[in-house]
């Protein structure tokens, strides 16, 4: 089971992680040189449209999976290795800072889109600009914890 449980988990971080640098470190500046305010917002409304729907599969796949394995797998909370409990606490703020994004600042961009009010939705596209870049290094540094952990032996202490 664990030859399907790690791919599972793997693949939703990939396409969650990947996801954010692509649109913090490529997209984002290309649209902010390139685009006025109308067509910047109405393009970052749809791209999160498409894109956040996969975060919501992703993390119930990364959640599911990486519980799956820390009670089935590895004896819960007390047998887990430290870069387990690292990995786990890092997800669960990423996860949160998601839900805040999704249901806060993204709200409010497509009422200000829908409204065209560009003003409104530059400030709430601020936000979610800062807030997806610190997803971003939380989640490449969860990516090194959980694919490194075990072979450091400072987190390797159950
Ligand atoms: C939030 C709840 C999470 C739990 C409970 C969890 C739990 C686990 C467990 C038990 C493993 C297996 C460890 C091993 O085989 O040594 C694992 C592997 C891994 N996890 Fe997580 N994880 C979570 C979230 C995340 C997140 C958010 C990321 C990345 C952003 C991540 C990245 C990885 C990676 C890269 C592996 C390594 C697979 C391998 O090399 O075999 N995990 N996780």
């Amino acid at each position: 089971m664990m030859g399907i449980a790690v791919p599972l988990h793997v693949i939703a971080v990939v396409v969650w992680v990947g996801g954010m640098f692509f649109a913090h470190q490529c997209l984002r500046p290309v649209a902010a040189a390139q685009l006025e305010p109308p067509a910047r917002l109405t393009l970052w409304a749809g791209v999160f449209g498409r894109f956040f729907p996969w975060v919501w599969v992703s993390i119930v796949l990364v959640l599911g999976t990486g519980l799956w394995m820390m009670f089935a797998v590895f004896g819960g909370f007390k047998g887990s290795a430290m870069y387990i409990h690292a990995m786990f606490g890092l997800g669960l703020v990423m996860m949160a800072i998601f839900m805040h994004v999704f249901f806060a600042p993204y709200k409010r961009l497509k009422k200000a889109v829908a409204a065209q009010d560009w003003p409104a939705g530059g400030k709430q596209l601020a936000q979610i600009r800062m807030l997806v870049g610190i997803n971003t290094l939380i989640g490449l540094i969860t990516l090194a914890v959980g694919s490194g952990g075990r072979y450091l032996a400072m987190l390797t202490a159950g």
